[in-house]
C-alpha cells in the first residue's frame, strides 16, 4: 500500500536547502512506495520557475510530484495539464466579475500581480495599515450578490478569495480519493494559513516549527492526536513527522 505525502512548497518543502535536500534523500530510496502532491499559493509557472531555480542554486532538482495543487486549490494539473473535471466543478456558483466588482470598492485590497490571479482565484495583499477584519465586510457583500465564495488569509498579509467549493484540503481530499489512500497513510505538510484546510479532513498532518501565528493559533485551539506540531523548522519538520507518524512502514 502507498502513502501519499501532500505539502505546500513555500517555507515547508522548501526554505532550507539543507532541509529539502536530506528529506528528498530519505524518500529518494522510496520513490515508488508514495504519492507526492505540491499543494501551494503559487500558479503553475511560478512553480515551475521555482523547481528550475531550486535546481540551478542546489543542484539538486526537486522530487516530481505525481499531482500538482495550485493556485490555494484552485487548479490541480497532472503531468502538466489542468485538471478540467475539478475545474468544471468549482466553477458552479463561482462569478468571479461579481467578486471583482465588490473588491474594487475596498482600496485596503491591493491587487497581486496579474500572473497570480487565475479564473478561479482573486489575490490581494492586505494594505499594512488595516486590519484583517475588514475581510469579513468584503464576504458579507459578497454573498450579498449571492456568490458562493471564500476568503483565506496567510502569512499576515496575502489575501485569496476563492469559489467556496474549494481550498488545499478540498482539492487534496479530492486527490486522496481519486488514488485511494487511506486517511491514516496520508501526511499534510503545512506553515501558514492558506494550509489550514489542509489539517481538516482526518488525515495525518504536520505544522513545521516556523509557522506563521494564524496557523500555529489554529494549532492551539484546534489540534488533535492526528496533528503534530514538529520541534524543527521546514523540511526538517517533515522527515520528523515521517517518523513520528511512522509512514511507509506499514
Ligand atoms: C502565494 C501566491 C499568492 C497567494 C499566497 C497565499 O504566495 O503566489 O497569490 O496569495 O500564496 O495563498
Ligand atoms: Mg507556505
Amino acid at each position: 500500500m502507498k502513502f501519499l505525502i501532500i505539502s505546500d512548497l513555500d517555507n515547508t518543502w522548501i526554505g532550507d536547502d539543507a532541509a529539502t535536500i536530506a528529506l528528498q534523500q530519505t524518500l529518494k530510496e522510496k520513490r515508488d512506495r508514495f504519492y507526492l502532491v505540491y499543494a501551494t499559493g503559487r500558479s503553475f509557472c511560478s512553480v515551475a520557475r521555482e523547481m528550475r531555480n531550486f535546481w540551478l542554486l542546489t543542484g539538486e532538482p526537486l522530487l516530481t510530484p505525481d499531482y500538482l495543487i495550485t493556485g490555494v486549490g484552485s487548479e490541480i494539473y497532472h503531468q502538466g495539464i489542468l485538471d478540467y473535471h475539478w475545474a468544471t466543478q468549482i466553477s458552479q456558483q463561482w462569478d468571479r466579475n461579481g467578486v471583482v466588482q465588490v473588491t474594487q470598492k475596498f482600496p485596503q485590497l491591493l491587487p497581486q500581480i496579474e500572473p497570480e490571479q487565475n479564473p478561479w482565484k482573486v489575490s490581494f495583499c492586505l494594505h499594512p495599515n488595516t486590519k484583517p477584519a475588514i475581510l469579513n465586510t468584503v464576504h458579507e457583500q459578497i454573498l450579498q450578490l449571492g456568490i458562493s465564495a471564500k476568503i483565506i488569509f496567510s502569512s499576515g498579509r496575502d489575501i485569496d478569495i476563492l469559489p467556496q467549493t474549494t481550498d488545499k484540503g478540498i482539492a487534496a481530499m479530492y486527490l486522496r480519493e481519486k488514488l485511494q489512500i487511506p486517511l491514516n497513510q496520508t501526511l499534510v505538510c503545512g506553515d501558514s494559513g492558506n494550509d489550514l484546510s489542509l489539517y481538516q479532513h482526518g488525515t495525518r498532518g504536520v505544522i513545521v516549527n516556523n509557522a506563521q501565528n494564524e496557523l500555529a493559533q489554529w494549532y492551539s485551539q484546534s489540534g488533535t492526536a492526528n496533528h503534530y506540531f514538529a520541534k524543527s523548522s521546514y523540511a526538517w519538520g517533515i522527515l520528523e513527522a515521517i517518523d513520528y507518524f511512522n509512514l511507509g512502514t506499514t
